[in-house]
């Protein structure tokens, strides 16, 4: 369907859209600054608050001590406090909070703050913590196969270690959590949260009071790209902290620099494989170990983990392969949900085999990769069937897109006819599996109203973040009741309207909110049949059956006679009459997903989105810098729902991992303090870094594994197409140095330092 109508655009453009900051400021309100750690590990010996309680306009200062339930905000493993009794675990973990009048006497008096420690030896990257045995849970693993007895016969075998980075989210809206106290013991948090349920949840445990006392309400966030799934609750729970201790209104919010110093990013991670393969390029063999690191605390870095092993064979088919995954602890601010969730680590390590099985046989970097390829009946290491495969027309639109053939001659030619210049394509195709691993998640409910007016309002758990879910949950109620976008408000996500609602997260907000929108308006017109079968026999005066009508532009008519139709909005105040309710609830969970992770098999996922890009780099040899000269996408999105915010999310998604491995630099020093704090230092893609010529196609799928009215997610994969410089960049410098291996992030220093 074709469709124009963005529920936010307008707002956005004007700047009448409501985010947190916009609420009207509250009589008495506090604001808390907090005291950080300077140290990445320590024990505490003694934290001396009474300078700092003694200042003017303070009224409290919070610490460990001062939560009345269990010091634990831990989620899916219980180990985190919010203010460390005894242990600090990483620089910049908020120690103490102070209460204040205003931020100025609030700041001031956190510097009144004293801390004694003890310094312990932090643990800052993954292979250190691995080979110590810090892990959060025992190594995890899927296998299938006979891996060892094909290494033992291989006529080809190779090993090596694949490093990716970690990523700043930069959403422009910072952490924040407004909690105001109103009647008996109750708490309204104002909170940047993608998780109504978790903070509500976590709050009540921390308080100790029921979760029907805790209201969160989400009324749309300013970019979360995952930083606010699960690290948000932290601030929340000191916004209702503080509430709760001094019955006043708290505000918590940080300001970039904190914001971007305290809080957990995409997971680094180091992989280890090895993987035996014939003379032709098929992969016989593959054996890896991925080691995450999370941080201090365990956070969501298991389910990342899995979410990266479920993807180490990306596109591929390979019959034999041992995956082993192990996430580790360390003394950096616990690692968290970015977007691809630990997929694009995954997938960034096969691919980097596959270039190097490429270049050991000379062989054509598309050619070897569909030789690998996919096809429907093969199963995944983990067993899931593989249905409605994409793949192989991708490959061949990308290539039709791009004029391939022409474009390996060019490159080819320039490269022999240029010194200092040096031109490079990389291919990136994606295979990403659609659900939330941990399966209880894939649940979601929705409320629809119809006014009098017969204007609707909808209510789900999904919480909009710039990814336009609300347009898309009315393009789902619009069409079920055959009336305009434009007549639908979709409402804040809010735990009073929607309870137990899951993370807006693993792409999943338009497939599970949709759907839940999809039945609750489904539910609306069919207690609407009645009447408007009534109401039509009344104005005709013949009979009409309740079954042949249809809900469509505004109307309702009858499918053997269009021209007897009431509209909508008469419908409405008709039914109102007749006392026929206007309003319903829907219910959805994704069917048959199961895993089990003892033997390392299932079906996490519901379906798969497919897409592939080609990336062409020229890089100056001797400055390190690069242009991205041209970016081809295809992207496989079933019967989308919107293109245009389609083709926003993965225009968006494939720049944002673009910037992840060639410019976003996260440099902490040995003490495990990061030093990229701010914009200055910590560079990411801007109008300018945009490809010279860049071109995304959606692919139109039928697919009858897709979600709500045949449509397919797009929110995380398409970052993943943003891999494709990082390997065009390694083409690039193999011109010159054939054996190089880039460092990752491909900074103009690192391509520099490989060139050496
Ligand atoms: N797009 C915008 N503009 N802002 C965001 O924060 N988050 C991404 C993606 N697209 C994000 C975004 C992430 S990490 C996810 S999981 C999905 O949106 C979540 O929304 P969806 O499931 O409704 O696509
Ligand atoms: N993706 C995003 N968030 C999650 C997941 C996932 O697969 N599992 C648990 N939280
Ligand atoms: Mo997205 S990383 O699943 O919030």
């Amino acid at each position: 369907m074709k469709s124009t109508h963005h529920l936010s655009g307008k707002l956005h453009l004007t700047g009448r859209s409501h985010f947190i900051a916009d609420e009207a400021p509250v009589a008495g309100m506090l604001h808390a600054k907090l005291l950080f750690s300077p140290i990445a590990h320590a024990r505490i010996i003694n934290l001396d608050i009474s300078k700092a309680l003694a200042y003017p306009g303070v009224h409290r200062v919070l610490g460990a001590k001062d939560i009345p339930g269990p010091n634990q905000i831990g989620h899916v493993i219980k180990d985190e406090p919010l203010f460390p009794a005894e242990i600090i675990m990483y620089a910049w973990q908020p120690l103490a909070m102070v209460l204040a009048e205003d931020e100025q006497a609030a700041e001031a008096a956190v510097k009144l703050i004293t801390l004694e420690y003890e310094e312990l030896p932090p643990i800052l990257d993954e292979e250190t913590a691995d080979a110590a045995k810090e892990w959060y849970v025992p190594e995890r693993s899927i296998e299938s196969g006979d891996v060892d007895s094909i290494f033992a016969s291989a006529p080809h075998i190779m090993e090596g270690k694949t490093k990716n980075a970690g990523q700043e989210h930069f959403y422009m809206e910072g952490q924040r959590c407004r909690a105001i106290p109103f009647e008996d013991s109750r708490l309204l948090l104002h909170c940047a949260t993608q998780s109504t349920m978790e903070v509500q949840e976590v709050v009540s445990h921390l308080l100790g009071i029921p979760a029907h006392d805790i209201v969160v309400d989400v009324p749309r966030l300013g970019g979360a790209f995952g930083g606010k799934e699960r690290a948000a609750t932290i601030w929340a729970c000191m916004a209702a902290l503080g509430a709760f201790v001094c019955r006043k209104p708290v505000q918590v919010k940080l300001n970039r620099d904190e914001d971007m110093r305290a809080t957990g990013k995409r997971h680094p991670f180091t992989s280890l494989w090895k993987v035996a393969y014939d003379n032709d390029g098929r992969i016989l063999a593959y054996d890896i170990q991925l080691l995450a690191n999370g941080g201090a605390y365990a956070d969501l870095s298991v389910a990342i983990l899995e979410r990266a092993m479920f993807h180490a064979e990306n596109t591929y088919h390979i019959p034999n392969a041992r995956i082993r995954g192990r996430a580790c602890r360390t003394n950096l601010p616990p690692n968290t949900a970015f977007r691809g969730f630990g997929a694009p680590q995954g997938i960034f390590v096969i691919e980097s085999v596959i270039q190097q099985i490429a270049k050991e046989l000379a062989l054509d970097p598309i050619a070897i990769r569909m030789l690998n390829a996919y096809h429907n009946g093969d199963k995944t290491p983990y067993d899931q069937e593989i249905k409605e495969c994409q793949i192989s027309a991708i490959y061949d639109k990308l290539a039709e897109k791009a004029a391939y053939d022409k474009l390996k001659a060019d490159v080819a030619q320039f490269n022999a006819s240029h010194k200092n210049h040096k031109r490079g394509l990389g291919i990136m195709p994606v295979k990403f599996g659609i659900s939330f691993t941990t399966a209880l998640l894939n649940q979601g409910s929705a409320l629809v109203w119809v006014y009098i007016d017969g204007s609707v309002s909808v209510s789900t758990g999904g919480v909009e973040m710039g990814q336009e879910l609300s347009t898309k949950v009315a393009v789902v109620v619009s069409r079920v009741l055959g009336i305009r976008v434009e007549q639908i408000r979709v409402e804040s996500s809010n735990t009073q309207r929607v309870g137990n609602a899951s993370p807006t997260a693993a792409s999943t907000g338009s497939d599970i909110n949709g759907n839940a929108a999809r039945i609750a308006a489904e539910k609306v017109r069919e207690q609407l049949r009645e009447p408007a079968a009534k109401l039509l026999e009344q104005n005709s005066g013949t009979a009409v059956s309740p079954e042949d009508l249809v809900f469509s532009e505004g109307k309702v008519y009858l499918l053997s006679n269009p021209q007897s139709s009431v509209s909508f909005q008469d419908l409405i105040g008709f039914a109102y009459v007749e006392r026929v309710p206007l309003g319903a609830y829907g219910y959805y969970r994704t069917p048959d997903l199961w895993f089990n992770r003892e033997i390392g098999k299932g079906r996490p996922f519901h379906y798969y989105v497919y897409g592939a890009a080609l990336a062409e780099v020229e890089l100056d040899c001797r400055m390190g810098e690069h242009t991205l000269k041209q970016l081809f996408i295809i992207h496989e999105n079933g019967q989308s729902l919107h293109t245009e915010i389609d083709m926003g999310q993965v225009i968006g998604a494939a720049v944002q991992g673009y910037g992840w491995c060639t410019m976003e630099d996260l440099v902490w020093d040995d003490k495990g303090r990061y030093t990229s704090a701010n914009p200055s230092t910590y560079k990411i893609p801007g109008i300018r870094d945009l490809p010279e010529n860049f071109q995304v196609e959606l692919l139109p799928s039928q697919s009858k594994e897709a979600s709500v009215f045949g449509s397919k997610a797009t929110g995380e994969p398409p970052l993943i197409y943003g891999l494709a410089v990082f390997f065009a960049l390694q083409e690039a410098v193999r011109e010159v140095k054939p054996d190089a291996v880039l460092s990752f992030p491909a900074t103009p220093e690192a391509l520099l330092l490989s060139l050496k």
